[in-house]
């Protein structure tokens, strides 16, 4: 019961790391809100998860990074733990990148994540130990063929993150990021499913030679959400098996 009283927002929620992460707060003691676009069966993925309330919202629709974090405290009467973790891929080389590709993916990925930590600083501060964990990727710092919107949003996160981290270190809120590798989920199933060659090519290029399941990302958040990370902050914490260790 590492996380015992506390209350949670995790976004993203109806799939991969955001649904593991949302059940693993749970099962530690954690109220949690869960949050993900209407549509993808967010209450059916916590049905057997009582300490998960579910909330459909769009995080980029004006006024949503307020709704969530009011819908959390009113649930909850508190708010120890943000983790943004809503993102999407985004593949589309630089010289026919369309605008609005590139808004999307920034929006989702980086701007609504700033806006819901932002609403929540008062309520992390009043909680006297708060955490932030956002989800940015092994490519906020590497890069792939078409990947430029993806990794500047993911760049973006981590920059955020740090300075949130300084800001807000006098309240003792920590604010950290995950970087995630070869996860599968959501995201990566459908490609993998269809091309189990690519899934193959990822698993043996990491250390551990597997891929990332999504409960390895919830297990490091877990790290990071409770009392043992409090003196860890403006970090970000690699979650890869070793993928990125050659270059
Ligand atoms: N899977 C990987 O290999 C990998 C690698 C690095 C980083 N990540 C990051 O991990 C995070 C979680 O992704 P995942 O791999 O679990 O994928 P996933 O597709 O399984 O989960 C992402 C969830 O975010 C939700 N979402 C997307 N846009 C949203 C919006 N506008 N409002 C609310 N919810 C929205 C989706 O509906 C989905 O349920 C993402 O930020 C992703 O960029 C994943």
């Amino acid at each position: 019961m590492r996380l015992k009283d506390k209350a949670a927002i995790v976004t993203g929620a109806a799939s991969g790391i955001g649904r593991a992460t949302a059940q693993l707060f749970a099962k530690e003691g954690a109220r949690v809100l869960a949050v993900d676009l209407p549509g993808k069966g967010l209450a059916d993925a916590h049905k057997a998860h009582e300490a998960v309330a579910t909330l459909e919202a769009d995080i980029t629709t004006d006024g949503a990074p307020k709704t969530i974090v009011d819908t959390a405290v009113k649930h909850f009467g508190r708010l120890d733990i943000v983790m943004n973790n809503a993102g999407i891929g985004s593949n589309a080389l630089g010289e026919v990148m369309s605008r609005e590709q590139w808004d999307r993916t920034l929006a989702v990925n980086l701007t609504a994540p700033f806006f819901i930590c932002q609403n929540a600083i008062p309520h992390l501060r009043d909680c006297g130990a708060g955490r932030i964990i956002n989800v940015a990727s092994v490519m906020a710092e590497g890069t792939d063929y078409g990947l430029s919107a993806y990794c500047a949003s993911k760049a973006g996160v981590a920059g955020f993150t740090r300075t949130l981290a300084l800001e807000l270190g006098k309240f003792a809120i920590t604010a950290n990021y995950l970087m995630p590798g070869a996860i599968k989920t959501g995201m990566t199933s459908p490609l993998w499913e269809a091309r189990p060659e690519v899934a193959d090519i990822w698993a043996k290029k990491s250390a551990l030679r597997r891929l990332g399941q999504p409960e390895d990302l919830a297990k490091a958040a877990l790290f990071l959400a409770s009392a043992d990370g409090a003196f860890v902050t403006g970090h970000g914490l690699t979650v890869d098996g070793g993928l990125m260790l050659r270059v």
